[in-house]
Order: structure tokens, then C-alpha cells, then sequence
């Protein structure tokens, strides 16, 4: 497994292995590799010849007083991860490469991205765009992995794909669970016993949500009644939003309709912020 800092020799090296005719798969990161991310890369090892993973703790996507700092980074445990899954190039640039002094060039998706953790994190989807059109650029691939975990930020890099030509299929990977259903998140490994106890709601509160679906109810009030009682379970949590929306745009619904919403969450755990959903 080959280890590349540099962009030019990323560049260079993603150049040969196309010339060579095979297809290239990226899984971008921000590291602290877990179940999740190992599944979205056996997905990208399906698709592709030549599997590449971006390890990168972006500072453009987080807001001045979030976990930038904080957020867990291990780089010897992800290259063991990585070698483990089969990877063959970890791509791990710096900030300060990425994001040279005077830079000032941004993408910005200005529909799916408003919504939802786009109004408590107006910042966010803008630093995503503009990263990952920059690993797109740099690795070059054919096929892109995402996880249905953070389904917002797929479906804005879907709408960035199809809105600016670039010609890379995006693949979306179920999330990957706890056996209590707790979506895997590299967030989880700040929760303390208890926090991480009371968290096991959030999955049930979409349970909930979706029986009531199931049921033959389709009314958007009623579930996300629902969906909010289940979460005020536990004193710890406390809801920043819970909506339901379409899929593919991540606009409000008024009405279910099967086979097309997603309800979706994002919550605090004291001071830990989660998010999940899931398809109805
Ligand atoms: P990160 O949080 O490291 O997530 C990388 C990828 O793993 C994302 O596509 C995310 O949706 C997926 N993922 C996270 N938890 C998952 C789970 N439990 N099951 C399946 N997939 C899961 O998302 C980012 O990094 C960054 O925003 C990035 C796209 C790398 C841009 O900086």
C-alpha cells in the first residue's frame, strides 16, 4: 500500500493508473477509521481497479467553536486499517498544501445544503463541496464512496456532481450500526458510558418514526411527534432538528411518501453532537 502526502504526486500517480486503463475509487475521509468506513471501502474495491483513501481532517468544514481541535486522529491505526481492507494508496495531504496562504476558491451547492445541518452549520456543506471537488480534481477517480449516515452530504455531492459535469459515479453505502442500532460515527468516541447508553434513542426514535410509516401513517406531524417523544427519553438529549424530507433534495415534507422520504436527525448528547436517518 503506497502512502502519498504530496497533491503533485497524487496527480502524477493517479495519471499513470488511468493510462493504464484502470478505474479508480475514492473513499474521502477525515480518518479515525471505523466499521463504516470499512464497508464504503469494500464498496469502492467492487467498483474499481484501484482504490484510493483520502485521509483528511478538513478545517474548512467546521464551525469556530466545534471539535476541529478535539477530533481523534490516529494515523497509524488508519494505515493499519486501510492495509487491512486492501487499499491501495492512502492519500494524506496538508492543510497547509490544500489550503495555501491566500487561497480563495469555494464551491457552494445552494439548495440540498440549506436545510437541516445546513441552518445550525451554515458554514459546513461549503467547506465539504469545496474539499472534496478539490480531491476530485487531485485523485481523480471514476467512482466516489459516501455513507448513507450523513445523507445530506451525499446527496449535496451527488447535486455538485451532476451541476458542475464532473464525470465520476457517486455510490452511497448503508450505514453501518452498533448491535444497538447507534450509527458508527468517529463523534461516538467522545460519549461517556452514559451518554453513549442514552444514545441507543436516536436509532429507536427513527423506529419509531418508521412503524408509524409502516403502519399506513402518513402524516408528517404525527411522526415527527413521535420521533421527538422517543428522543426526550433520556434528560441528556436534546433535539436540534427532526424532519422528514425527500431524498434526493432534502426538502420538507408534508406528507410520507414511501419509498422516497428519509427522516432525519441531529441531536446533542450533552455536549456531543449526532445525526442519523433513515429511509421511509
Ligand atoms: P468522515 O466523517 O470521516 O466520513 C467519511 C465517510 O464515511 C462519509 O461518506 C460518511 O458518510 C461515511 N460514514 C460515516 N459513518 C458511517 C457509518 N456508520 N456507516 C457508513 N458510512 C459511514 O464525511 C466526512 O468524513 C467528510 O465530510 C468528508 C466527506 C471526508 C469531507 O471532508
Amino acid at each position: 500500500m503506497q502512502v502519498v502526502a504530496s497533491i503533485h504526486e497524487m496527480q502524477s500517480l493517479s495519471m499513470a493508473t488511468r493510462f493504464k486503463g484502470s478505474l479508480i475509487g475514492l473513499v474521502p475521509t477525515m480518518g479515525a477509521l471505523h466499521a463504516g468506513h470499512r464497508e464504503l471501502i469494500r464498496l469502492a474495491r467492487e467498483k474499481a481497479d484501484f482504490t484510493v483513501v483520502s485521509l483528511f481532517v478538513n478545517p474548512k468544514q467546521f464551525g469556530p467553536n466545534e471539535d476541529f481541535e478535539k477530533y481523534p486522529r490516529d494515523f497509524e491505526a488508519d494505515r493499519a486499517v486501510c492495509e487491512e481492507e486492501g487499499v491501495d494508496l492512502v492519500f494524506c495531504p496538508t492543510a497547509g498544501e490544500l489550503y495555501p496562504e491566500h487561497y480563495s476558491v469555494y464551491v457552494e451547492e445552494e439548495m440540498v445544503s440549506k436545510g437541516l445541518c445546513g441552518i445550525s452549520r451554515p458554514h459546513h456543506f461549503k467547506g465539504v463541496t469545496t474539499v472534496v471537488a478539490k480531491l476530485f480534481n487531485i485523485v481523480r477517480p471514476d467512482v466516489a464512496v459516501f455513507g448513507q449516515k450523513d445523507a445530506q452530504q451525499s446527496a449535496v455531492l451527488r447535486k455538485m456532481v451532476e451541476d458542475l459535469h464532473m464525470p465520476i459515479e457517486i455510490v452511497v453505502g448503508e450505514t453501518v450500526r452498533e448491535d444497538d442500532g447507534l450509527a458508527l460515527s468517529s463523534r461516538n468516541r467522545y460519549l461517556t458510558p452514559e451518554q453513549r447508553a442514552d444514545a441507543r434513542h436516536i436509532y429507536e426514535a427513527l423506529l419509531t418514526g418508521k412503524e408509524l410509516v409502516d403502519q399506513g401513517n402518513h402524516s408528517v406531524d404525527r411522526i415527527i411527534a413521535e420521533v421527538t417523544h422517543t428522543l426526550a427519553r433520556s434528560r441528556r438529549i436534546r433535539v436540534i432538528y427532526a424532519e422528514v424530507v425527500d431524498r434526493r433534495y432534502m426538502q420538507k415534507m408534508r406528507e410520507v411518501v414511501p419509498g422516497e422520504s428519509l427522516i432525519a436527525v441531529a441531536c446533542w448528547v450533552d455536549q456531543t453532537r449526532l445525526i442519523d436517518n433513515l429511509k421511509i
